[in-house]
């Protein structure tokens, strides 16, 4: 079938008739259904992307979930779904040091909208490498990491999978593991790229904490070379981290398997408070001489989340030749950048740039994550001592035992409807809770609504 069909000349008398003013009733009326029949039958004859090629996608999951909120009129509805920070009104927060670097930026008289390079803005690159490493990184100091700005954490995540699609090749089967669950997007992007994907056990449902002994097997287990993807820290969706020690035997699996660690970080400094404490798995990995790559996301920890300001960041392992290995490394990413984006947007990696380089913003920037973490670890406290008052059926101390912006709550599919239906309040279906979505107003509400549900469905 062609792709284009041309428009019979009746259809063009048709359409040129009929917006004739000196038809008569019968003939307009005519008319106009044989109008309706034509552009019935047309657009059906002159598309190559018909439902057998191109089938309806439902609508994505979250994205859907923040409309059907933002529908709601009932004045109590509370919104616990996006990933977004939230201050104690419910409002968008700009960081107070974003807003200075934005005043210091507009009053740049020097400050244009030229392309950045293709690995983006090199203040930006090198400083997002020095914040997920450690300034004092042995890997940046032997130039065995190349850095390029992306947009945002999904394109980091993007860039690197679309690399090791392309260049990684193992001797058996190639495949990525997932955590069960994962940020949603994982799936996505890796399958895009043509990867094939497996999960590994992650969350436990009885303990509400990590499936530890689970996830490790699948490891052990997985095809050698496999490439392991890995959250860094505040587990999306889960809120759940191994420990430094669990990090260990994870990193002892992996090496033994010759594996390829891909570390997702979305939450560095955002989830304790500590940058340090938030980016030890990635810089343990990198000190035990792991070859890795990392994509960073700027999104939460700055609440730069439309500004797509991101970084992804490839380290080699020690070795004689690494700077040569890296310099190759960097020469093909930066054609993959060229390709998919030429160069990435500017303003937000300027905005994280200007504060990342200079160390009184720096200190501002971190008493500002201490504010956000703190926020929300306060909420975790309130809502599960509110729990525990009212005597609500099951154990909550995975609520303070979880961290970062998610907690899962283990409510089921069942009860997240029916909250939604009777108190209006909006999460995942997986029981997944925007922890930075309660406040000091709606904590209480939400603690009574949820332990309506649990007893109600018990
Ligand atoms: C685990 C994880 N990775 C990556 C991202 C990327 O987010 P963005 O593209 O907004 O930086 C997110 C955001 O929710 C996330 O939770």
């Amino acid at each position: 079938m062609p792709a284009v069909m041309p428009k019979s000349p009746s259809q063009t008398t048709l359409a040129s008739s009929s917006s004739s003013s000196s038809s008569s009733p019968t003939q307009s009326s005519s008319q106009s259904r044989l109008t309706q029949i034509s552009t019935h039958i047309a657009p059906m004859a002159a598309t190559a992307f018909d439902a057998s090629a191109v089938p309806q996608a439902p609508e994505d999951p979250l994205f859907g979930l923040m409309a059907a909120y933002r529908r709601d009129t009932d004045s109590n509805k509370v919104d616990l779904g996006i990933g977004a920070y939230r201050d104690n009104n419910a409002k968008p927060w700009i960081l107070p040091v974003v807003k200075k670097a934005d005043e210091i930026l507009r009053n740049d008289p020097d400050l244009n909208h030229e392309y950045l390079p293709i690995a983006g803005l090199a203040d930006f690159t090198s400083a997002s490498q020095k914040l997920v490493l450690g300034g004092d990184s042995p890997a940046i100091k032997e130039k065995r990491v190349t850095s390029l700005q992306t947009i945002s954490g999904t394109g980091a995540v993007h860039l690197g999978a679309l690399f090791l699609a392309k260049f990684y090749k193992t001797k058996t089967e190639r495949l990525v593991l997932f955590s069960d669950p994962t940020w949603a997007n994982h799936f996505q992007i890796f399958s895009n790229v043509g990867l094939q994907y497996k999960t590994y056990p992650y969350f436990s449902k009885k303990t509400k904490g990590l499936d530890f002994d689970g996830m490790i097997g699948t490891i052990r287990d997985a095809p050698e070379g496999s490439i392991i993807v890995l959250h860094a820290c505040a587990h999306n969706p889960t809120g759940v981290d191994p420990t430094q020690d669990q990090w260990k035997k994870i990193a002892e699996v992996i090496r033994s398997k010759k594996h390829f660690p891909f570390f997702d970080t979305a939450y560095q400094g955002f989830a304790s408070g500590d940058l340090a404490r938030d980016g030890w798995a990635i810089r343990y990995f990198v000190e035990q001489g792991f070859e890795l790559c990392i994509a960073q996301s700027y999104a939460k920890n700055f609440g730069l989340y439309g500004e797509r300001a991101g970084c992804f960041h490839f380290v080699t392992s020690p070795s004689s030749d690494a700077e040569e290995t890296i310099k190759r490394i960097a020469s093909q990413l930066a054609i993959l950048q060229r390709s998919e984006i030429s160069n990435p947007p500017a303003y937000g990696a300027r905005i994280a740039s200007t504060v990342l380089n200079d160390p009184k913003l720096f200190a501002e920037w971190e008493a500002n994550l201490r504010e956000m973490s703190g926020r929300i670890k306060e909420m975790r406290t309130a809502l599960r001592s509110k729990l525990e008052e009212m005597g609500t059926p099951g154990t909550w101390n995975h609520i303070t035992d979880q961290i970062g912006m998610f907690s899962f709550t283990g409510l089921t599919e069942q009860q997240v409807l029916k909250i939604r239906e009777d108190a209006h309040v909006y999460m995942t279906k997986n029981g997944r809770i925007s922890m930075a979505g309660l406040n000091t107003h709606n904590v209480e509400y939400f603690a009574k609504a949820v332990d309506k549900v649990v007893r109600e469905t018990q």
